[in-house]
């Protein structure tokens, strides 16, 4: 795809080379996001940030990036702080932020009105997240972070094994994620939910046309028996009519540290987009895995900065300029990554 310019808004609208150079992108970022480097190839640029829902790592490790690149940004967060709340349309609003930014990264609760707002945007928008929708930012990490994990522990991305385990109903990162799994060959996919938060039909039905062994489960210790990636998620309780409809699902599927040691294979990845609910009834990551040097997901959560830079550097048309405007960093940078 013609990246300069573009929206992005759907994992839908790639190719699998587009995947590959954005990872291949990313990887060229990591000297930047450890403060090993600094870059200034987006001076002058504003990223404009418009957060409809709660959000810390997407918004802000989208701001991160744009200021790693060298770049600024302004941002709203919720619709109390906008005009939205006056009733402004997202037309409008798109029309007026576009004058003031280079670039906009968007969530709203809302399916579609992401596209919606980019419709009218005259500058490119990035999809945050559009209700249960889709969060394409959030499954190119994510396949980034299982390539690289996978990679670690000498086994073929080729044969991917993965479960997605929990609310794949209303969890707008695994719809994203099986859609780029869709440009892949011979992944093994078990989806582990209850009955009632299966993932859509039509998204079960792509990832078999596409050829992938599907298998759909209510249990969780045999589904994570033999795969390469346990990619847990957590309830999504702002999409259900009440909590006590949430509180029927929460706590259903948990993975500890015992379950882990007696059904998983050896080096097992753990992964999820986070934030895990870590609440008492929930905890579907224990955090007595915090210490398995298996759990992937804050790893995960740093490579958020490295595809969101990616992603800015091939929107803004500057992969080749990225390197000319950097120079070394002095202060200490110890620890990251
Ligand atoms: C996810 C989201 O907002 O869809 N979080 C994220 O962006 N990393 C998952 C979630 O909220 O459960």
């Amino acid at each position: 795809m013609q990246f300069a310019g573009s929206h992005i808004l759907s994992i839908q609208q790639f190719e699998r080379e587009d995947v590959e150079q954005i990872f291949t992108i990313a990887d060229r970022m990591v000297p930047y996001a450890r403060r090993e480097r600094i870059t200034r190839v987006l001076d002058g640029a504003i990223l404009g940030s418009m957060f409809f829902e709660p959000s810390t790592r997407t918004r802000v490790s989208f701001g991160s990036a744009f200021n790693l690149l060298g770049g600024e940004v302004r941002e709203t967060t919720g619709f109390e702080s906008t005009a939205i709340a006056k009733g402004e349309s997202l037309y409008d609003t798109a029309r007026v932020l576009s004058g003031y930014s280079d670039v906009i990264a968007m969530r709203h609760p809302k399916e579609g009105s992401v596209a919606e707002f980019a419709a009218a945007s005259r500058v490119p928008v990035i999809n945050g997240g559009d209700g249960s929708n889709e969060h394409p930012s959030q499954a190119l990490l994510d396949l980034y972070t299982i390539r690289s994990e996978v990679a670690a522990r000498g086994r073929p991305l080729s044969q991917l094994r993965i479960a997605m385990v929990g609310d794949l109903r209303f969890g707008r990162t695994v719809h994203s994620l099986c859609k780029l799994l869709n440009l892949f060959d011979g992944v093994q996919v078990v989806l582990v939910s209850p009955e009632a938060l299966r993932m859509p039909a039509d998204i079960v039905e792509s990832l078999r046309e596409t050829g992938h062994d599907v298998l759909e489960s209510e249990r969780l210790e045999e589904s994570i028996a033999h795969v390469d990636i346990v990619y847990s998620t957590r309830i999504q309780e702002e999409r259900f009519n009440s909590q006590e409809e949430a509180d029927l699902y929460r706590g259903r599927f948990r993975l500890n540290q015992s379950i882990y040691t007696h059904h998983c294979e050896p080096n097992t990845v753990i992964m999820h987009p986070l934030p895990r609910d870590s609440r008492e009834h929930a905890r579907e990551l224990d955090e007595d895995l915090n210490d398995n040097p298996n759990l992937a997901i804050f790893r995960q959560a740093d490579n958020g900065l490295l595809v969101r830079m990616a992603l800015f550097a091939l929107i803004l048309d500057v992969v080749d300029q990225v390197d000319t405007h950097a120079r070394d960093v002095g202060w200490y940078t110890a620890g990251r990554f």
